[in-house]
């Protein structure tokens, strides 16, 4: 069947879009702070229980689909429902900060790079909304893709594979 979901255009990025990562980018974040953050959840929690509900409602709000149903569009089409994925949007911009923070990230390297990646997808992601901006939105949720996967092959491939067998 037809379809335009962003489900379907990760597939297709994932293989592409892998985000170039150099390294010795300057975040520096002070391991030896002495702020009492609580890093009791773990990545795996952070993951299953925060950031991938949020990527999902993003996910499941792009797009179209044609089926024997007929063409249904994924948008939001009220503003409370674009206000609601500005706020998952907004998580996704924190949860880049959450993975960042010290006894989390796993090094002060690529991960902080793909910790940015997050906030940036998420902050492309809120204007989109904010502007109820449809292909924007739609760009964003890609781009997003991109960075979870860029990550989870670089630190956890076989969640990649969890992912396009479902
Ligand atoms: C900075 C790196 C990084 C980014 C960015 C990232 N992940 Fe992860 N993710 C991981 C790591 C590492 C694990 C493995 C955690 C473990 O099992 O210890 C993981 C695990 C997962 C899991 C499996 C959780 C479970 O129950 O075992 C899911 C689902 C997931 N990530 C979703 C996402 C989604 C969705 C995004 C993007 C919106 C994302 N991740 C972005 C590093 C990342």
């Amino acid at each position: 069947m037809p379809i335009r979901t962003l489900s379907r255009a990760m597939l297709l990025l994932a293989s592409s879009l892998l985000i170039a990562c150099s390294g010795g980018d300057d975040a520096e974040p002070d391991a030896q702070s002495a702020t009492p953050y609580n890093t009791s959840l773990s990545v795996q929690e952070l993951m299953a229980l925060i950031i991938e509900p949020a990527a999902d409602v993003l996910w499941d709000s792009g797009g179209w689909v044609l089926d024997s149903a007929g063409y249904e569009e994924l948008y939001p089409t009220t503003d409370d429902g674009w206000e609601y994925v500005r706020a998952q949007s907004a998580l996704i911009v924190e949860t880049g900060n959450l993975l960042a923070l010290p006894g989390r990230a796993e090094d002060n390297d690529a991960w902080m790079i793909y910790s940015e990646g997050m906030m940036e997808a998420g902050l492309r992601s809120m204007a989109a909304a904010e502007a109820q901006d449809e292909e924007e939105f739609f760009q964003a949720g890609a781009q997003l893709y991109s960075v979870c996967s860029a990550c989870h092959q670089a630190y956890n491939p076989d969640i990649n594979n969890r992912f396009t067998s479902d």
